[in-house]
Order: C-alpha cells, then sequence, then structure tokens
C-alpha cells in the first residue's frame, strides 16, 4: 500500500529540543533533560484527562471509588506525577507548585541547577463537566549556591528560560517556547510524541473576541464595564465583538493565541489581586504571549516585570493581541 503520507522525517518535540539544546553555547543537556520529563508527565496526565485505565479511576469525583479505593483527585494525581517526574530529571533544585503551600525540594543526590513552577491542572473546576484543562510550568535558572530557598523562586518573569502549557482538548496539544518564539506540538496518541504542527506562532495584532467572566461586572471598576460597554457597543459602527469564556485559563488563553483578541482576569472589589497566581500561571502565558507578539500586563506593568514577593500572590491579568490590550489599557490608565 501506498505509504507516501507517512512522515519519515518527523520533527517530534524530543527533536526539536535535542536540536535547540545541541545549538546552545556550553549546554550540559540539562534544559534537555528537564523539559523531556515534563513532557512524560504531561502525556501520562493527558491520559489520566482521557480517562485511560479506568478501572483505577472510577470515581475520581471523590476519594473512594465504588470498590472503596482511595482514589486520587485527578489534580492531586496530576501534581504527584510532575514533582516525581522532575525530582527524577537530576535538572531541578527547587519546585513551586499551586497544590503545595511550600517550596518543595529537591533530594540532594537528585539537584540540578534549575527552578520550575507549575500549575498541574489548570481549569481543575472544569474536570466534571469534561471541558478542556490544562497544565502550565516556568523554568528559571538558579542563582544562588547552596540549600535552595523560597528567593530561588521568586525571580521576576523576564528571567525565564522556557515555558509551555499543555491542553487536554479535543486534542493534547504543547506550546513551548525557549525564548526564540513560540510553537505548537500535537500529541499524536499512536507513537507518544508530540510533532512540531506550528512554527513561530504569531498572534493577531487585533482580534474580535473578549474574554472574561462578566459576572463580575458589579464588583469591577467603572473603567472596565465602560471598556466592555465599548466591545459591546462600538461607537464608530464597527461589529460588536465576540464573547468567549471556558473558565479555564489554558483553554481560553490558547483560544486568544489561535484566533486573536483579548483575556481578562482583573482585580475586582472581592478579589483586589484578581484570582490568577503570579508565579505558576500569569508570568509563564505572559512569557508565551509575548513570543507570540501579543502583550501582558497588570493594568498598571508589564506581568515579567512583577518582582514577586510571595510564592502564591495573585496578579490581574490581562493579555492577548497588542492593539486590543492597548485599548484596554487606554480605558483603565
Ligand atoms: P485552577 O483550576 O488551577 O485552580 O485555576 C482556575 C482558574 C483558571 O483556569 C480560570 O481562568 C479561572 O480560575 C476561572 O475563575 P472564575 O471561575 O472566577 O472565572
Ligand atoms: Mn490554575
Ligand atoms: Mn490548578
Ligand atoms: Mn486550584
Amino acid at each position: 500500500s501506498d505509504q507516501s503520507e507517512f512522515d519519515t522525517d518527523v520533527w517530534t518535540l524530543t527533536r526539536f529540543i535535542m536540536e535547540t539544546g545541541r545549538q546552545a553555547k556550553g549546554s550540559t543537556g540539562e534544559l534537555t533533560q528537564l523539559i523531556n520529563s515534563m513532557l512524560t508527565a504531561i502525556k501520562a496526565i493527558s491520559s489520566a484527562v482521557r480517562k485511560a485505565g479506568l478501572v483505577h479511576l472510577q470515581g475520581l469525583a471523590g476519594s473512594v471509588n465504588v470498590t472503596g479505593d482511595d482514589v486520587k483527585k485527578l489534580d492531586v494525581l496530576s501534581n504527584t506525577l510532575v514533582i516525581n517526574l522532575l525530582q527524577a530529571s537530576y535538572s531541578t533544585c527547587c519546585l513551586v507548585s499551586e497544590e503545595n503551600e511550600t517550596l518543595i525540594v529537591t533530594p540532594k543526590e537528585k539537584r540540578g541547577k534549575y527552578v520550575v513552577c507549575f500549575d498541574p491542572l489548570d481549569g481543575s473546576s472544569n474536570i466534571d463537566c469534561l471541558a478542556s484543562i490544562g497544565t502550565i510550568f516556568a523554568i528559571y535558572k538558579r542563582t544562588s549556591e547552596g540549600e535552595p530557598t523560597v528567593q530561588d523562586a521568586l525571580q521576576p518573569g523576564s528571567k525565564m528560560v522556557c515555558a509551555g502549557y499543555a491542553l487536554y482538548g479535543s486534542a493534547t496539544l504543547v506550546a513551548l517556547s525557549t525564548g526564540a518564539g513560540l510553537n505548537f506540538f500535537m500529541l499524536d496518541p499512536a507513537i507518544g510524541e508530540f510533532i512540531l504542527t506550528e512554527r513561530n506562532v504569531k498572534i493577531k495584532p487585533k482580534g474580535k473576541i473578549y474574554s472574561l467572566n462578566e459576572g463580575y461586572a458589579k464588583y469591577f471598576h467603572p473603567s472596565i464595564n465602560e471598556y466592555l460597554n465599548h466591545k459591546k457597543y462600538p461607537e464608530d459602527g464597527s461589529a460588536p465583538y465576540g464573547a468567549r469564556y471556558v473558565g479555564s485559563m489554558v483553554s481560553d488563553i490558547h483560544r486568544t493565541i489561535a484566533y486573536g483578541g483579548i483575556f481578562m482576569y482583573p482585580a475586582n472589589e472581592k478579589s483586589p489581586k484578581g484570582k490568577l497566581r503570579l508565579l505558576y500561571e500569569c508570568n509563564p502565558i505572559a512569557f508565551l504571549i509575548e513570543q507570540a507578539g501579543g502583550l501582558a500586563t497588570t493594568g498598571t506593568q508589564r506581568i515579567l516585570d512583577v518582582q514577586p514577593e510571595s510564592l502564591h500572590q495573585r496578579v490581574p491579568f490581562v493579555v492577548g493581541s497588542p492593539a486590543d490590550v492597548a485599548e484596554y489599557l487606554s480605558f483603565v490608565k
């Protein structure tokens, strides 16, 4: 049979990472090892999200399954997977996870030079309704010697060496950047590899979609509602924007990068700093969006310039097409 459509020189994410590692001066391969371990964790999470091995996953919503065994919730399982695989890569010194209150220090004999901040499962309120969820991570080089401390993890986003997210959507996709543009990789379940599907992704200068939880309008600053009104009732006769909000940030962000537009989780009276966390949600997404030519701001400052003060701090978050974010800023500044 004709196999001519079969790619015999396929660019897998593993190959892509090895190749970029080779090209980097003085590279030891440690970052390559780290990213490969993260990808293994992502593949395992993807499989669990798709309910593979259902026999072990019954009762995911609770802590006990029908046969009475303890079953780990999907976000706890994802967290354990990421921690174990990252520590086993011999390339990390400490980790920050949404699910762990304190810094996770890598056992001495397994330490390397990187710090990873991650959200093992983002959009976990969407687990039970089977909407898309994701994993987010940011990688930094440590700056100190000796025992790792919280300070190693409190680096501004501008110091990031690599960021990525996985989206467990109608397909599993990884968006990754090591600071030389943004690339998309799609999981081919047949070979268990991520295949490069879009190189050097760029966001549209201006989109047609706005995305936020508008149910909080009552608590927004009036200037935000003025901006939203402007999107719904444009004064210049142009078409109003479409509204989309999954409530799963990775989903909302991936759509924003793919189609253009703006995503917002601004401050409101009930959440004076917004909801999203700087270290493992806003910073990695801001890095990726900037790599695609977009903007990411708190409303008063570039996200990547914020000096972190604590592991789980929140910041107002507005990202997307450059013209849309600029327009938002013209209303709220
Ligand atoms: P997580 O599931 O990791 O705790 O994060 C959920 C976040 C994010 O994915 C989403 O954008 C936001 O929560 C939705 O919040 P609201 O329900 O307030 O809109
Ligand atoms: Mn999250
Ligand atoms: Mn989470
Ligand atoms: Mn959570």
